[in-house]
């Protein structure tokens, strides 16, 4: 959901106090836009407080990090959205530790949102390339500056062999809806002995469907894991959705079809290439 300009107006001004768990508006400005304000932080969680002392919007978890992700986006995610979260910040501490990002190393962010994960990537010095599918949030990346390269589209159509190299890293928060597509196609960018980090919906723990069995099994085969993560994980984001951790090693010679299993298979073209 886009903020209203007027509403964003306010909530970036210089004035405006957001810290911890609060959003206080020392100011005066039109009634109007407050009720509008007022409906929006509500919708994301807060309860206005009306105590002389705190006359502040207040939330049940810490907003600030959270919310400088959504005012530089210009939108929020409803309660009944469920196409953009942005990763929480200690998720995205966890998701950087595990995945083990040092400086110099080659990640992969193949969903970049507005870049909750790309600026702590580049924050440990990785040289992050984002695809990211909305035009907004490809703006917001690129205004950021933390990706090496930023590519508008869909990243299911891009092509791995268009990359010289596989990644040392995959770190990604896909869409819910089609997580796993876009986990599995991510495999074909990451390095042998790369490493692939992925939040995903919880149901891929239990799903018996034929692809979530699958993958289960080929996770286990490489020696990795499915974690689930903590009922509140996006509540900051206002959505109770719950959700696991995929950590996919790779290795030399391993099942995964990465980046360099595909460059090891022959060119089935070139054996009807009739002409050469
Ligand atoms: C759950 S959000 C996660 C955002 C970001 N990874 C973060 O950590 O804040 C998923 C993002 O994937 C983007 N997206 C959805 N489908 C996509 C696709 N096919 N290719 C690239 N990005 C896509 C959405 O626009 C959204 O910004």
């Amino acid at each position: 959901m886009r903020f209203p300009s007027d509403v964003l107006a306010v909530l970036t001004d210089p004035r405006t106090v957001i810290r911890d768990n609060r959003v206080h508006v020392p100011f005066q400005f039109e009634l109007e836009v407050w009720r509008r304000m007022n409906a929006i932080l509500k919708e994301m969680g807060a309860v206005w407080n009306n105590r002389k002392a705190i006359r502040a919007h207040v939330f049940p978890y810490r907003i600030e990090e959270f919310m400088r992700q959504c005012l530089a986006a210009g939108e929020y995610p409803s309660k009944y959205e469920q196409g953009w979260f942005p990763t929480p910040p200690s998720l995205t501490m966890q998701i950087c530790d595990l995945a083990g990002i040092y400086a110099g190393m080659t990640v992969l962010e193949p969903s970049a949102g507005s870049g909750a994960m790309t600026s702590e990537i580049a924050r440990r010095g990785g040289l992050v390339d984002a695809v990211e599918l909305d035009a907004r949030r490809v703006e917001v990346l690129r205004e950021q500056g933390d990706a090496r390269k930023v590519i508008a589209g869909n990243f299911l159509d891009l092509d791995p062999l268009d990359y010289a190299e596989g990644f040392d890293r995959v770190v990604m928060n896909p869409p819910f809806s089609n997580g796993l597509d876009h986990i599995k196609h991510a495999i074909g960018f990451m390095k042998d002995d790369g490493i692939l980090v992925s939040v995903m919906i919880e149901s891929l723990m239990w799903w018996s469907d034929k692809a979530s069995v699958e993958f289960r099994a080929m996770v286990e085969e490489v020696g990795g894991e499915i974690e689930k993560l903590p009922d509140d994980s996006f509540a900051m984001c206002g959505t109770n959705v719950r959700t696991c951790l995929v950590f996919l090693p790779g290795y030399a010679g391993g099942p995964l079809r990465t980046h360099d299993w595909l460059k090891r298979q022959p060119k089935q073209l070139d054996l009807f290439d009739f002409a050469a």
